[in-house]
C-alpha cells in the first residue's frame, strides 16, 4: 500500500487526483468511503478529475462518459455521434484497493 494523502485532503463529496508509483490515480471520497480508480478516460484520455462527481458517479469533461467510482464500471458511453467520430466508445475504469488508517489513505497501485 501507497500513501496517498490524509483523510481531510479530499472532503465527502469530492475527487482528487494523485501520482501514485507514476499511475495517475482519482480518489473519491462517497459518503466517506474512500474509492481509487484510474485518473485517465479509457475513452480517448481525459483527465478525469476535472470532471465532475455526483454521489458515486463520475463524468469525464471531455465527450461525458460516465462511471461508477466505487465499481470502476462503465454506466453510460459516449453519445453514438461521438463514438463514430473518435472511432469507438469507452470502456471500465481499473479500480484500486484503498485502505483508511490513522487518518491517511492508502493505495494499492
Ligand atoms: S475522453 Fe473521456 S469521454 Fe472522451
Amino acid at each position: 500500500m501507497e500513501k496517498v494523502c490524509n483523510v481531510s485532503d479530499v472532503p465527502m463529496g469530492t475527487m482528487k487526483g494523485f501520482t501514485v508509483k507514476q499511475a495517475y490515480i482519482l480518489l473519491a471520497n462517497v459518503d466517506g468511503n474512500f474509492y481509487a480508480v484510474t485518473a485517465v478516460c479509457p475513452h480517448m484520455g481525459g483527465y478525469l478529475p476535472i470532471g465532475t462527481l455526483d454521489g458515486k458517479i463520475i463524468k469525464c469533461a471531455v465527450h461525458g462518459s460516465q462511471y461508477d467510482v466505487t465499481t470502476g464500471k462503465l454506466v453510460k458511453d459516449v453519445p453514438a455521434f461521438t463514438r463514430l467520430l473518435t472511432g469507438g466508445g469507452s470502456h471500465d475504469l481499473k479500480s484500486y484497493p484503498v485502505s483508511v488508517e490513522d487518518g491517511t489513505v492508502s493505495v494499492e497501485v
